[in-house]
């Protein structure tokens, strides 16, 4: 080879060596960089996922297409409006946030008009239905309660479901709960304060589709759509999946998980007012702009607890009599106080690993089969962890009303 030749060569070796190390080190620059380049390398890799910064192990060949995404930034509100998920904490107008909304949404749903809701019959107290839920699996549905219908489905996730779902909620790093409205960290500052008196004791976190390996997202909203008997889009449009942790002492007392029809029935509901998103509304005037309505609440138990962490409704299958007494002057009474009152409700259900619980928070209304008023037997929560801790999630299926099923979201 001539000297010019050699030369070239090696001139190529080293802007092919700049361009690998160039290359490389994008993977380290920042650390959102360093998580993307790992979740990266997750996928390639198949077998051997592991995110070293966060502990998360994927290693069942199940888990193999299980990829995970970064965090997305969110308020407390957003998981009520899911298509503002990736919004930009920016000082914008109305108007702006709700164009840039509507362009996401004609984008990502194809639901012109909400379809009519379907109301599963529960028969009577311990029936037990096997239904298909997966093409040749099927589950047991134990009728729990019939006002309102509460369904107690053991074996609905798998114990790798569990597993994932707790890892991607501490991936995500939980914080102290909140209920909209009460201001609950106010009540944890103060010194000396009697726990049981606080409303939510435990931390949360959200998980959206996009935080979710694919399959499993596929996986939980197809099994979902079966169970509730309405197709996947409903559960698309509704919110993403809360995680819950509660340790010793930790507790929900008992709530509704919709908003009252008597009281906040003149609102749209949250997910269809995006004018209430756009701007940053103080809690209570959130409260005054939208309603929240959850038609169902399909909670799963993720893990065993030693003792204590029941789920219980103290208004089930109760008459007509006792609820209104329960209802009135609630402020004077304590029934919903689930530390102390826990094994007093009418319905308690025992957590178990993998157990999936469903309940309808809303009537159906008979007339147009979409959203009734909120059925105040619905009240439930979760009594105090007396050993061990407990990890949930919530899957709150959203719906409309007739008057509201056509109603595009960014009038
Ligand atoms: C809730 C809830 C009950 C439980 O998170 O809204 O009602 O058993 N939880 O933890
Ligand atoms: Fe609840």
């Amino acid at each position: 080879m001539k000297h010019r030749e050699i030369m070239e060569c090696v001139l190529l070796l080293i802007v092919i060596g700049l361009f690998i190390i160039l290359a490389d080190d994008t993977c380290s620059s920042s650390v959102d960089d360093v998580k993307k380049c790992s979740s990266n390398a997750q996928s390639t890799q198949q077998n051997t996922e592991f995110n070293s910064e966060n502990n998360i192990y994927l290693q069942s060949p199940e888990n193999k297409d299980y990829e995970i995404n970064d965090n997305i930034q969110r308020t407390e509100t957003d998981h009520l409006y899911k298509a503002d998920d990736n919004k930009e904490d920016a000082d914008v107008n109305k108007e702006e946030v709700a164009d840039v909304i509507k362009e996401e949404v004609t984008e990502e749903t194809e639901i012109e008009e909400f379809p009519p809701l379907i109301r599963i019959e529960p028969g009577t107290v311990g029936d037990v239905v096997f239904v298909e839920l997966e093409d040749g699996k099927t589950y047991k549905r134990i009728t729990r309660a019939v006002n309102p219908p509460v369904f107690e489905i053991p074996h609905y996730l798998s114990e790798i479901e569990c597993d994932l779902i707790i890892k991607l909620a501490q991936y995500n790093s939980l914080e102290q709960s909140e209920v909209l409205g009460a201001d609950i960290k106010d009540e944890y500052k103060t010194e000396n304060i009697d726990i049981s008196r606080i409303t939510r004791v435990s931390e949360q976190t959200w998980l959206t589709e996009e935080e979710m390996p694919s399959k499993l997202w596929q996986n939980l909203t197809n099994r979902l759509s079966r169970l509730i008997q309405l197709p996947t889009e409903v559960i698309q449009l509704s919110e993403a999946v809360q995680v819950v942790s509660y340790s010793v002492g930790g507790h929900y007392h008992a709530h509704l998980d919709t908003s009252k029809t008597s009281e906040y029935g003149h609102l749209p509901c949250c997910f269809q007012a995006p004018h209430c998103y756009g701007i940053h509304l103080q809690s209570d005037e959130f409260e005054e702009c939208c309603r929240i309505c959850r038609y169902i609440t399909v909670l799963y138990y993720l893990n065993d607890v030693e003792a204590g962490g029941e789920t219980a409704f103290p208004l089930a299958d109760t008459p007509d009599s006792f609820v209104a007494e329960k209802l009135t002057h609630m402020e004077r009474q304590s029934w919903f106080d689930l530390t102390n009152f826990c094994h007093n409700a009418s319905l308690v259900v025992k957590p178990k690993r993998g157990t999936a619980i469903m309940w309808y928070n809303h009537l159906l209304d008979l007339n147009t089969s979409y959203l009734g008023d909120t059925d105040l037997r619905s009240y439930h929560g979760g009594c105090d962890i007396i050993k061990g801790n407990k990890w949930i999630a919530n899957n709150w299926i959203t719906a409309t009303t007739f008057k509201d099923r056509q109603k595009s979201w960014f009038e």
